[in-house]
C-alpha cells in the first residue's frame, strides 16, 4: 500500500476510519461534523468494544462514509487490539471495495494499526485465475498522522509476516527444498545478507547423516539454509534461529492418516518465521546484533530408499538414533542443524518448529509451546511475544521424562510414549544443545489457521516473524 500523510481539511470525499476506546473520552471535534456522531453511535449501541463497527454517511466535508472502528479499553490496547482494529478497517474497506481510504491517528499506536492494515489487507491468490473484475485490496492510505510519524517499520515487519505467510501457503508442490532455498537466497541478495546453502551432496560429504535420512526418500532432495546478518558496528550479541522446513509431511512410512496429512504443507511453518525475520532484520538492520538464520529442510515422503522404522544413524553433532516413528522427522533435521548452529558461535539459540500434534492438544491452536533452559531469555520471548500480539506459554523440561526417550540400540530414539509429547520431543532437541540460553518454540497450533484469523486469512499466519525481530530489537538497544 502507498501511504501519503494528509490534513482532514484537504480531503473532499473519503472513507474515513476513525478509532473509538470504549471508556474514557472519545474527541470527535476535528472531524468537524454537522451532526454529533458520538451520541449517534451511542444510541445504536456503538459501544468502542474490539470488532464493533460503526458507519455513517456524511454529507458535509469531507463527504463518504465514516467508518468508527473500536479499540476496546486501554488494557485491551494494551494487549495489540490496535493492529486488530488495523485489520478490520481493511476487512470492512475491502467490502465497500474501497481503493484508497483515510485513517484517522491513535496517539501511540500508529505503529500497530499500519501492521494491522497490512495484515488485513493480505490475500494470496497465486493459483486463482485471474477475473478482471476482482478486486485487488486496498493500494492508498491518506493518514491524518502527525508528519514526523515513522512509518516504514510497521511496514517492513507487515511485509516479513506476509512473506512468512506466503512461503506457508504455497502449494507443496511448488515449495520444496530446493525453492525455499532460492527463495532464502532473494532475501539474502536484496537484504545484503551472507547465504550458504548446502545440498544433498554437500550434506552427505559433511555427516548431516538426519537431514539426509527424513529428505532421501523424495524425489526433491534436502537442503541446509544459512543466512547471516553481520551489523555494521560493534557485535556484542550472536543470536541463532533454527526454523524446521519440512515442506511437506506425509509421515514417511509411519504415514498419516489422510485427515492428518491434510495442510502438512505448513510444516516448514518454523522456516518460514526464520526467513521472514531475515527478511526483516535485513531491512531493519539493527545495531549490535548478529543473527544466523538457518533452516534445515526437507520433504518427508515413502520411496524404497527412504529411512525407515529401526535405522540407526548418527546426527552431525555427533549421538546415534534409532528410529521409532519416521514421522516424528523434525527433531531429526533439527538435531542436525542445532548441532551445526553451535558451530557458528552463537550465544543464545532458537528454534522454532511445527513439531508436535501434543502441543496443540496441551495449548490449543493459538498458543506456542516455549521451553527453555534459561529464564532471562524466556522473559525476553515472552515481552517480544506480548508486544507483538502472540502468545508464548513456556512448558516444562521435565527432567523425569528424559529416560524415556532411551533405548538399548542406540544414544536415544527419536520418541517417546504419548503422553507428554511435546516435552519429549523437546527433551530431545535438548540433548544437541550445549548451550546455556536455548529455547524451543513449538508453534504446531499457531503457524497455520484453517479459518479466518483475527489478523489474517486461512492459511499461513506467519506466527512468531514478529517476536523474533522485536527480540533481536530488544537485545539491539542494550549496551
Ligand atoms: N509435523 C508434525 C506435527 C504437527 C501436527 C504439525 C499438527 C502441525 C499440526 C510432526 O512431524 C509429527 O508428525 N509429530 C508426531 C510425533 C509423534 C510421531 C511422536 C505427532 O505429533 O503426532
Ligand atoms: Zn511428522
Ligand atoms: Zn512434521
Amino acid at each position: 500500500m502507498q501511504y501519503k500523510f494528509s490534513q482532514l481539511s484537504e480531503l473532499d470525499s473519503a472513507i474515513l476510519f476513525v478509532w473509538a476506546r470504549s471508556e474514557g473520552e472519545n474527541d470527535y471535534s476535528n472531524l468537524n461534523l454537522d451532526f454529533d456522531i458520538a451520541t449517534l453511535a451511542a444510541e445504536e449501541g456503538f459501544k468502542g468494544k474490539i470488532g464493533q463497527e460503526y458507519v455513517v454517511r456524511a454529507l458535509s466535508k469531507p463527504t463518504g462514509k465514516i467508518i468508527l472502528v473500536g479499540v476496546g479499553t486501554d488494557s485491551d490496547l494494551k494487549k495489540g487490539s490496535a493492529r486488530k482494529a488495523g485489520v478490520l478497517a481493511i476487512r470492512s474497506a475491502k467490502k465497500l471495495r474501497a481503493t484508497t481510504i483515510a485513517i484517522s491517528t491513535l496517539d501511540g499506536f500508529e505503529d500497530e494499526i499500519i501492521e494491522g492494515l497490512e495484515l488485513g489487507n493480505y490475500h494470496f491468490d497465486k493459483y486463482l485465475t485471474k477475473d478482471e473484475d476482482a478486486f485487488d485490496g486496498v493500494k492508498n492510505v491518506e493518514l491524518l498522522f502527525a508528519k514526523t510519524t515513522a512509518i516504514d517499520h510497521p511496514q517492513i515487519m507487515a511485509g516479513a509476516i506476509n512473506y512468512a505467510r506466503d512461503l506457508v501457503n504455497l502449494a507443496p508442490n511448488d515449495l520444496y527444498p530446493e525453492s525455499l532455498a532460492a527463495s532464502a537466497q532473494e532475501v539474502a541478495k536484496f537484504g545484503n545478507l551472507e547465504c550458504k546453502i548446502f545440498d544433498e551432496k554437500e550434506l552427505e560429504e559433511k555427516g548431516f547423516n538426519l537431514i539426509m535420512a527424513v529428505g532421501k526418500g523424495s524425489i526433491h532432495q534436502p537442503r541446509l539454509i544459512h543466512l547471516t546478518y553481520k551489523p555494521q558496528g560493534p557485535v556484542t550479541h550472536v543470536v541463532g534461529f533454527v526454523g524446521k522446513g519440512v515442506t511437506f509431511d506425509t509421515g514417511g512410512y509411519n504415514i498419516k492418516p489422510g485427515a492428518s496429512m491434510m495442510n502438512m504443507h505448513c510444516d516448514m511453518g518454523g522456516s518460514a518465521a526464520v526467513l521472514g525475520a531475515a527478511k526483516a532484520i535485513a531491512e531493519l538492520r539493527p545495531d549490535n546484533v548478529e543473527v544466523h538464520f538457518i533452516v534445515p529442510s526437507a520433504e518427508n515422503a515413502i520411496a524404497n530408499n527412504a529411512f525407515k522404522p529401526n535405522d540407526i544413524f548418527r546426527g552431525y553433532g555427533g549421538k546415534t538414533v534409532e528410529i521409532h516413528n519416521t514421522d516424528a522427522e523434525g527433531r531429526l533435521i533439527l538435531a542436525d542443524a542445532l548441532a551445526y548452529a553451535q558451530e557458528q558461535g552463537v550465544e543464545t539459540l532458537i528454534d522454532l518448529a511445527t513439531l508436535t500434534g501434543a502441543a496443540v492438544v496441551a495449548l490449543g491452536e493459538y498458543t506456542t509451546g516455549l521451553f527453555s533452559n534459561d529464564d532471562d531469555l524466556v522473559a525476553r520471548l515472552q515481552y517480544a511475544g506480548d508486544a507483538s500480539g502472540e502468545d508464548l506459554w513456556r512448558m516444562p523440561l521435565t527432567e523425569r521424562l528424559d529416560e524415556l526417550i532411551d533405548t538399548p540400540f542406540a544414544d536415544m530414539k527419536n520418541v517417546g510414549p504419548r503422553w507428554g509429547g511435546a516435552i519429549t520431543a523437546a527433551l530431545f532437541l535438548k540433548r544437541w544443545v550445549n548451550l546455556d540460553a536455548w529455547a524451543h518454540l513449538d508453534i504446531a497450533g499457531p503457524a497455520f489457521t484453517e479459518s479466518e484469523d483475527p489478523l489474517g486469512p486461512k492459511g499461513g499466519t506467519g506466527h512468531c516473524v514478529a517476536t523474533l525481530v522485536r527480540f533481536v530489537e530488544g537485545l539491539s538497544k542494550e549496551d
